[in-house]
Parts: C-alpha cells; sequence; structure tokens
C-alpha cells in the first residue's frame, strides 16, 4: 500500500515515519526547502525524540521518500493525507485555512484515479466537505472519498502516541457509500486494531469537532488548576495537594491539573481560540471556551509582573536566569511558549537576560529579541544572576543542585513558574523561593 502525506511538520513527518513503520510506503510532500533540504539529507528539522531513528531506517527501507512533486507523490496512492498548519488567523482567531486549501486544490490536480483524501490537521468543522467540494469543482471526472482523522499526538512523546494512542478518530461522510474508504483506513491503521487502540468512525463533522473539543477541554484544565493555583496562594493551601485530591476521583482524572504560567504550544493556545470562534458562528457561543483563552492570555501576561514584583518591584539592570524556554519539555518548538511575553516584558522592564534550553536555543533565537545571552547549561545562565526563573520543567533542571545554583548566582531570588524544586530545600540552600500555589 502506498500513501502521500502533504506537510512534513511535527504531524506530518511523524505520521508518515510511523505508517511507514507500519510497512507502508510513503511520499512525504514539503514545500519549505529548508525542511526538505535537510530531510533529503538525513537530518530531522524538528526536534522529536525517538524520530531521527525511526525517520532514517524507514528510508533505508525504501518505504519513506520526501519531495515537493505533488504529482509525484499522489501517483498510486490509496490514501493522500493533509497535514499541513491551520494557524491562526491574523486579526480574528479563525483557524487560517490557506494552506490547506491550497493543498486540495494541489491534490485535485494530481489526482487521476480514487484515493480517499485525509485531513489529519486540525480544521473547523466543515472543512472536510468543503475539501471535497474543491476536488470536484477541479476534477469532476475523478472518484475520490473525504475523511476526517484528526491527529492527537504530543510532542515529545509523538511517536508512541501515533504507535499506542487512546483513540483514533476517522470522521466519514455519512451521506454517501463509505466502504471502500473505510476499508482503506482499517488496512492503514490494522496494526493498531492489533494492540487493541479504540477506532471510532463517526460523521465528518463530529470528528472534527472531536479534536476542537478534546484540545480545549484539556485546555480548560490547565486554566482551572492555574485559578485555584492563585486561590491556594490567597488561603495557604497546596495545589499539589489540591490537585491530588481532586484527581483522585476517576472522574477527574489527575493529568493536565499541573499549575505553571499558562499555556502555550502550537495547539491549544490557536484551538481554544477557534473553536470559541467556530461556536460563536455556529449561534452556539461556548462561554467556558471564551474564558479559557482569557484566563490563559491574562495569566501569561501577568507573569511578567510576578517575577518583578519578587525582584523587589523592579529589574532594570538586574541580571535573570531563564531555564527553559520551549513551551513544554522534549520539543523545540517555542509557538506561543509563555517565555515569549514573559521575556519581553522583563526586557522592556530593563533586565538582562541569560537564557538556558536544553534545545530550543535554535529556535528561540528566531523569535525572541536580540541581546540575549544564550547559555551552554543551566548553571551557566545562573552565573552572576540577580534572580533565576524556571520557565519549563526540563528533567535536566529538576536534578540541579540547590547549593550548586546558589554558589553561582549573586542573587537570592528564585521564581518557579513549574514547581520543579522542592521549597524547603531550596530556602535551605539561602533562596528567597516563590513557586505557584504552594504556601
Ligand atoms: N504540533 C502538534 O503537536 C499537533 C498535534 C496535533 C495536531 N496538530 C495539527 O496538525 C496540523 C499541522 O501541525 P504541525 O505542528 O505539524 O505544523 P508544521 O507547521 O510543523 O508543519 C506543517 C508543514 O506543512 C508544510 N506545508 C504547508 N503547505 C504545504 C503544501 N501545500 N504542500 C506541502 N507541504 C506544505 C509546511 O512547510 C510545514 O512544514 C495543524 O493543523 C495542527 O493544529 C498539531
Amino acid at each position: 500500500m502506498r500513501i502521500a502525506m502533504i506537510g512534513g511538520g511535527y504531524v506530518g513527518l511523524v505520521s508518515a515515519a510511523c505508517f511507514a513503520e507500519f510497512g507502508i510506503d510513503v511520499a512525504v510532500v514539503e514545500t519549505d526547502p529548508k525542511r526538505l533540504q535537510a530531510l533529503r539529507e538525513g537530518r530531522i528539522p524538528i526536534y522529536e525524540p525517538g524520530l531521527d531513528a525511526l525517520v532514517a531506517s524507514n528510508v533505508t527501507a525504501g518505504r519513506l521518500t520526501f519531495g515537493d512533486d505533488i504529482a509525484t507523490a499522489v501517483k498510486g496512492a490509496t490514501a493522500v493525507f493533509i497535514a499541513v498548519g491551520t494557524p491562526p488567523r491574523n486579526g480574528d482567531g479563525r483557524a487560517d485555512m490557506t494552506y490547506v486549501h491550497t493543498a486540495a486544490r494541489q491534490i485535485a490536480h494530481a489526482l487521476d484515479d480514487y484515493a480517499v483524501v485525509v485531513t489529519k490537521s486540525t480544521v473547523p468543522v466543515g472543512t472536510s466537505r468543503r475539501i471535497a467540494e474543491i476536488i470536484r469543482e477541479a476534477k469532476p471526472d475523478v472518484q475520490f472519498d473525504v475523511a476526517s482523522n484528526p491527529e492527537f499526538l504530543r510532542e515529545g512523546n509523538a511517536i508512541g502516541d501515533f504507535m499506542r494512542p487512546d483513540r483514533v478518530i476517522i470522521g466519514l461522510d455519512s451521506d454517501r457509500d463509505q466502504t471502500r474508504a473505510q476499508e482503506i483506513l482499517r488496512t492503514l491503521y490494522r496494526p493498531l486494531y492489533l494492540i487493541e487502540a479504540p477506532i471510532v468512525f463517526t460523521s465528518l463533522e463530529s470528528a472534527e469537532l472531536i479534536k476542537y473539543a478534546s484540545n480545549s477541554f484539556l485546555a480548560m484544565k490547565i486554566s482551572f488548576i492555574n485559578e485555584m493555583a492563585d486561590l491556594c496562594e490567597h488561603v495557604g493551601a497546596n495545589v499539589h495537594d489540591l490537585a491530588r485530591g481532586m484527581g483522585l476521583d476517576g472522574r477527574i482524572g489527575r493529568k493536565f491539573l499541573h499549575p505553571g504560567p499558562g499555556y502555550g504550544g502550537s495547539c491549544f493556545p490557536k484551538d481554544t481560540l477557534a473553536l470559541s470562534r467556530i461556536a460563536q458562528e455556529a449561534g452556539a457561543p461556548s462561554r467556558l471556551v471564551e474564558a479559557t483563552v482569557q484566563v490563559n492570555e491574562a495569566r501569561k501576561a501577568s507573569m511578567g509582573s510576578r517575577i518583578i514584583n519578587a525582584c523587589g518591584g523592579s529589574v532594570a539592570g538586574k541580571t535573570i536566569a531563564i531555564l527553559g524556554l520551549t513551551f513544554k519539555p522534549e520539543t523545540d518548538d517555542m509557538r506561543e511558549s509563555p517565555s515569549l511575553p514573559i521575556i519581553h516584558r522583563l526586557m522592556e522592564s530593563g533586565a538582562t537576560i541569560r537564557a538556558f534550553d536544553p534545545v530550543g536555543i535554535e529556535a528561540a533565537k528566531r523569535v525572541l529579541p536580540d541581546g540575549i545571552q544564550y547559555c551552554d547549561d543551566a548553571l551557566d545562565a545562573a552565573q552572576d544572576a540577580d534572580a533565576l526563573v524556571v520557565l519549563t520543567e526540563w528533567n535536566v533542571f529538576r536534578a540541579l543542585s540547590p547549593t550548586a545554583l546558589r554558589a553561582r548566582m549573586r542573587g537570592d531570588i528564585v521564581m518557579d513558574l513549574r514547581n520543579i524544586f522542592e521549597p524547603g530545600a531550596m530556602r535551605a540552600a539561602g533562596f528567597t523561593y516563590a513557586s505557584v500555589g504552594r504556601p
């Protein structure tokens, strides 16, 4: 079996490599010349644990190829996956469908035999039907079906999530006979049937909405625990005890109850915003999702002030060490990372920034202002710093010795926005230590 994957980013590349590992021939189409060149030279243009080895072995086995010619990739493919970006549209927060619609038009021109066109990108309700229209307009005679197969992988654990998913959602057109499309998708995901992963067939509209609703629910959970962390600080409770006490209730669950500086990344911010717009346009506004967006924006924006207050009300002329730049550990993704507004605020307020991130520095340089001193490791960042701020909970930071940190720093302030350090140990090392939602 042969498939095409349009888009070789986080989702496209991981999905392509995993399908290839399942024994399927996968042709990846990538239009970004730098990304494509890297892939052709055997380099992985993004950081994702284990992806380099998976890509290399499947390239060697001849099952995974990279190119920019969609016609070559689509020829002979029984399924064509769309895995291009759907960033927020400037100004209104709706998903920008330019890349998806362009991909649909390109697929239409390339298609000369039956294929199922599968959307993996996160797209608003109605997109799969729009893709079908685009293809039908361009190629009225070609046989095809459309499917919605939203991707739930998490960056940092993407291969495991793809290979052992909680579920696979496949939306098909409930108005037409979908036997052929269903058979192709069942074959593609056969290895997951063998491990009894739930594979849920539903309508196009439901599949499209499941993805947005899932991400928005998780984002809402994070915003909820962040608000509870604030409350804990005011009433002297401990947010970790609160989260554990809540999470042991199976109806609530323990995951996504970790407080922090607000969620970031390429998915939650844009997907909550897009869902709130989708709901407004459909005439069924979601006040919970709208509030989640607002709570998170306000939280990220307030973190700079929190740090400045911890530094005695001013950071002018002070050196701040920043540990972690990416929106979460085990990725180099800087999209919507809380580090962006925080570092901007600190620099505008006159601070000098010494920053370290295990893999995100190159990506950070592209989006952060000039003038940041990028360091070789956490201790290097702490050198002569007046204050230290933890922004991403990389494991390597958890292992830091408080006394070694203290010895490097000029000042004694630590603002731990991920609660990775033990308050008692930090105070014993001589720090004025503040974290999130803990007494
Ligand atoms: N990143 C995640 O963790 C994640 C998880 C689940 C779902 N998603 C969704 O998956 C989609 C893709 O996200 P991503 O993070 O992989 O984006 P990305 O920006 O990393 O990758 C998209 C890639 O598509 C390429 N591209 C765009 N138009 C193209 C075209 N016409 N032909 C060939 N290549 C083209 C771009 O050059 C880019 O490399 C989005 O809708 C996102 O919301 C992302």
